[in-house]
């Protein structure tokens, strides 16, 4: 069987079953800061399994693409050294929400192995938690496994758990024996590649808290998942994973961009450098295709690892150039009909591989020289491991993540100190970890909750209504805050970068100001800031109401923010439709954020854009604008038809298989379950206030809307008719012209101001001079001149030096904070006396810490010690008079 009909007989073999197939999740999981990558077909469940959101069925299916190359479920390190783990792989898997349990779980994984793929029975095993005695028996009662082939094993194996926190419960494994002669009982579990296991059976009931605690859930659910490529190799008989038809076109562009072929050896050097690369091109490639970035932190800089990692073992097979970035295409090609986005974004995933190469390929060959010296000097002082300092350096400086320092450490015989790598490090990793907190928080919840209805979900009124009655389901307090779930509501919760809605609720006895809208799974949190007792008539604390029955409520959204919001989120999607048409179609909404007072929008572009191309794109939104199109906004469209449509989806969004597009006829279409003005015209007017980088090959910009504009535009005009006033011109004459030349003009007086300036100083010197003491006939003048810039004091020098015949002298000047020196000597004072002025003050300068030079007859200088000038002088002088003496 072909790999791909493998998936599709378990889609449909689930399907018949009453299960709906839906598509994978990105492997950027949206809304989950516990998570950097998709890493388990249930993470796109997770709420469901938490009893905070819910799904149109109750049984699902799917292929869910995942990376485990971070926290708890992490491969990186194995990969390509054995023949079957991977960073990048497809999780087969099928789901009950609360549905059927154990009994149909197990039946059913049964009968599709041993009836629909007719594997061998004597070859499974199953394995089951130690006191899971249900399990057991069903395994027993209901399949036709050998009982004997039915093992307990205790937490490690047969516990499952997403992560540090949140759904986990015992499971039950299906281990395939592959030994020649069917012994291979004894390796179940044993991490041997002779039995390995194919399919988890999860029996999801607990949620694990964050102090460790098992909080047992609402409902109980099924959630299972079956590692396609290890299927696949079982399916066709092959040896491994990177021997069936999933790997083999990766393997066909290796070998024709290097010439090795693959010979599917567990240690041959060549074998395991193409799994690598194989394995870390998919990775890459369905990442970026999900929308991910290489960068310093968090999920990118895994990414850049695994790339770097890749582009390392590429030297063994002879490649010094960048060689992953080839493989997009090959996958494209052979993956894009089952997941469309690998041929969407194949040239922009194309370019950003490419320009991670280059960039890593310049520094790796110094990286690897100065490796090499690092370890033969560890070698040579007989040590056997590598400084933790010098991997921070190779890191820091080479851009070698300690996992590849490691690796090189590993070949050369050595060992790496993690723990003072991991001490250098620390700093940037308590960032990381602040930023992620943060992130948590914000979407929290706070107190304790106090229910007043089974269910806990709210219904969304609000793309229609402003003001509604409601209930209140839940309530609770935060810090400084009431915070209360209503049945239903007109207020949008913070999505999809639009701000929550602020507005009020009233209800008998008190009015609340609602300051903020926030989502918690299918729950809207009204946050409310301060209320007014209204039987009192006084203000009183948010915190001081004590909510504990379902209160009826009058609740209205504050109308002219949520317009404003409105007017920035529409004019969002005509900017981006916009950019892809001025800049070209590798734009990619890479973030927004829109609140009732402006918006920002990030999106994917590799130069900054020019004066030029911001007034056109602004010209061009304007005008659409004035075309005043209807928005039509499709609540419930299927997936598959809304992206046939045309509309753009994006990263960071989570879709349903039911989804809301919002679509300006011939300007744009977008998925989006924000809140839009009807007729594009509302926004009014729309201006750019602000473009800059916002992250590598990210641009951002920033602009303002409706009443927002205009104000911003009013207050520019206001200044400008006040500066035409001022200036008082005539209507046709220009005010930039005009000021251009009021300010040659002052460059002019400044100059002249100058040159009278240091005449006068010259003046007031020479009748110092003229006064001053005069040593075998040489005038000595020494001066600290507050204020005199560097220019002044060379014009004095140089007037004094041909005034005084036979002379020298040093003027020290001061002004801002430094100091600048000139020092003369006439030329008599050269030719007879010997005093070389760029000698002296040479000498003079070290007293105000600083330095300088020049001629014989004159020369300056600058430091940065103005307390040192009268030293200066001192020292100068006391020179001089030892010259004259000598
Ligand atoms: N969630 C389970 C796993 O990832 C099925 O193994």
């Amino acid at each position: 069987m072909h790999s791909r009909q493998i998936r599709q007989s378990f889609l449909d073999f689930f399907a018949a079953k009453g299960h709906s197939v839906v598509r994978s999740a990105p492997v950027i999981p949206a809304g989950d800061p516990t998570l950097l990558f998709t890493n388990a077909g249930m993470n796109q469940f997770k709420d469901v399994f938490l009893g905070k959101g819910s799904r149109p069925y109750s049984r699902a299916a799917d292929t869910q693409k995942c990376i485990r190359a971070s926290g708890k479920h992490n491969d990186l390190e194995d990969v390509g050294r054995d023949t079957y783990h991977h960073t990048f792989f497809e999780m087969l898997g099928n789901w009950s929400f609360g549905d059927y349990y154990k009994d149909e779980a197990i039946a059913w994984a049964w009968e599709l192995l041993t009836e629909v793929w007719k594997l061998p029975k004597e070859r499974l095993y199953a394995t089951v938690y130690h006191d899971d005695d249900e399990s057991f028996r069903i395994w027993e009662e209901k399949t036709s496994i050998d009982p004997s082939h039915i093992l307990r094993f205790g937490d490690k194996d047969n516990f499952w758990e997403m992560g540090e926190t949140g759904p986990c419960g015992p499971c039950s494994e299906i281990h395939i024996d592959l030994t020649p002669d069917g012994s291979g009982k004894e390796l179940v579990n044993a991490g041997d590649h002779r039995a390995i296991e194919l399919w988890n059976l999860v029996f999801i009931q607990y949620d694990r808290q964050p102090d460790g605690r098992l909080e047992p859930l609402p409902q109980r659910h099924v959630d299972t998942g079956m590692g396609f490529e290890r299927v696949c190799a079982v399916l066709q008989a092959k040896a491994s994973n990177y021997d069936t038809d999933v790997f083999r076109p990766l393997f066909g562009r290796l070998t024709e961009l290097t010439g090795v072929a693959y010979g599917a050896t567990m240690e041959g050097r060549q074998d395991i450098a193409m799994r690598v690369i194989a394995d870390h091109a998919r990775t890459l490639t369905f990442a970026l295709s999900d929308g991910a970035m290489p960068s310093n932190e968090g999920r990118g800089y895994v990414l850049r690892r695994i790339l770097r990692r890749a582009l390392r073992y590429s030297r063994d097979l002879g490649c010094t150039g960048p060689v992953l970035h080839r493989l997009v295409g090959t996958l494209a090609d052979s993956m894009g009909d089952v997941f469309t986005e690998l041929r969407d974004r194949r040239e922009a995933v194309e370019r950003i591989i490419k320009a991670e190469e280059e960039s890593f390929i310049l520094t790796l060959d110094r990286g690897m020289e100065i490796f090499s010296e690092l370890s033969a000097a560890t070698l040579k002082a007989g040590r056997k491991m590598l400084g933790g300092e010098d991997a921070f350096k190779l890191y820091d400086t080479y851009g070698f993540p300690f996992d590849l320092t490691r690796l090189l450490a590993e070949e050369a015989g050595l060992e790496v100190d993690g723990e003072g790598f991991e001490h250098c490090m620390q700093q940037q990793k308590a960032r990381a970890r602040s930023d992620r907190k943060e992130k948590q928080q914000a979407g929290g919840d706070g107190g304790s909750w106090r229910w007043f209805r089974e269910s806990h979900s709210t219904e969304f009124c609000g793309y229609d209504r402003l003001e509604m009655e409601a209930q209140v389901i839940g309530a609770a307090h935060s810090k400084e805050n009431l915070l209360l779930v209503l049945d239903r509501t007109p207020f949008y919760a913070e999505s999809g970068g639009q701000t929550g809605d602020r507005g009020w609720l009233e209800s008998e006895a008190y009015r609340m100001e609602v300051v903020d809208t926030q989502k918690d799974g299918d729950s809207f949190v009204h946050v409310v800031g301060r209320a007014f007792d209204k039987v009192r008539d006084t203000e009183i604390a948010a915190a001081d109401i004590a909510m504990d029955e379902a209160v009826t409520l009058e609740a209205s959204v504050e109308r002219s923010l949520r317009q404003e919001t409105e007017r920035n989120h529409t004019a969002t999607h005509l900017l981006h439709a916009v950019l892809r048409r001025i800049l070209g179609e590798h734009v990619q909404q890479k973030g927004s954020y829109v609140t009732a007072e402006r918006l920002r929008f990030d999106f994917s572009h590799f130069s900054k854009l020019t004066p030029e191309e911001i007034e056109s794109v602004e010209m061009e939104v304007n005008s659409q604008i004035r075309q005043a199109a209807h928005v039509e906004k499709h609540a419930d469209l299927a997936y598959d038809e809304a992206i046939g449509k045309g509309a753009l989806a994006f990263f960071g969004d989570k879709y349903a298989d039911r989804v809301r597009m919002v679509e300006v006829p011939g300007i744009s279409a977008e998925l989006c379950g924000g809140t839009h003005v009807d007729n594009i015209g509302q926004i009014g007017l729309f201006k750019i206030v602000g473009e800059s980088s916002a992250a590598a090959g990210i641009r951002r910009i920033e602009a303002l809307t409706g009443r927002a504009a205009e104000e911003l535009l009013w207050r520019e005009y206001r200044e400008l008719q006040e500066v035409r006033r001022q200036l008082k011109l005539r209507s046709d004459e220009s005010a930039a012209l005009k000021v251009a030349e009021l300010q040659d003009e002052k460059k002019e007086l400044d100059r002249e101001l100058a040159s009278m300036r240091s005449a006068s100083v010259v003046d007031a010197l020479l009748r110092e001079a003229d006064a001053s003491l005069a040593v075998a006939g040489c005038r000595i003048v020494t001066k600290v001149l507050e204020g005199a810039d560097a220019e002044s004091l060379r014009n004095a020098a140089g007037a004094l030096r041909e005034k005084l015949p036979l002379s020298t002298g040093l003027l020290c000047g001061l002004a801002d904070g430094k100091v600048s020196l000139a020092a003369f000597s006439s030329d008599e004072a050269v030719k007879e006396k010997g005093i070389d002025a760029g000698k002296l003050i040479r000498m003079a300068a070290a007293a105000v810490k600083g330095g300088g030079g020049g001629k014989p007859e004159l020369a300056t200088a600058g430091g940065k010690d103005p307390l040192g000038a009268v030293e200066a002088c001192r020292i100068f002088e006391e020179e001089v008079r030892r010259i004259l003496a000598g």
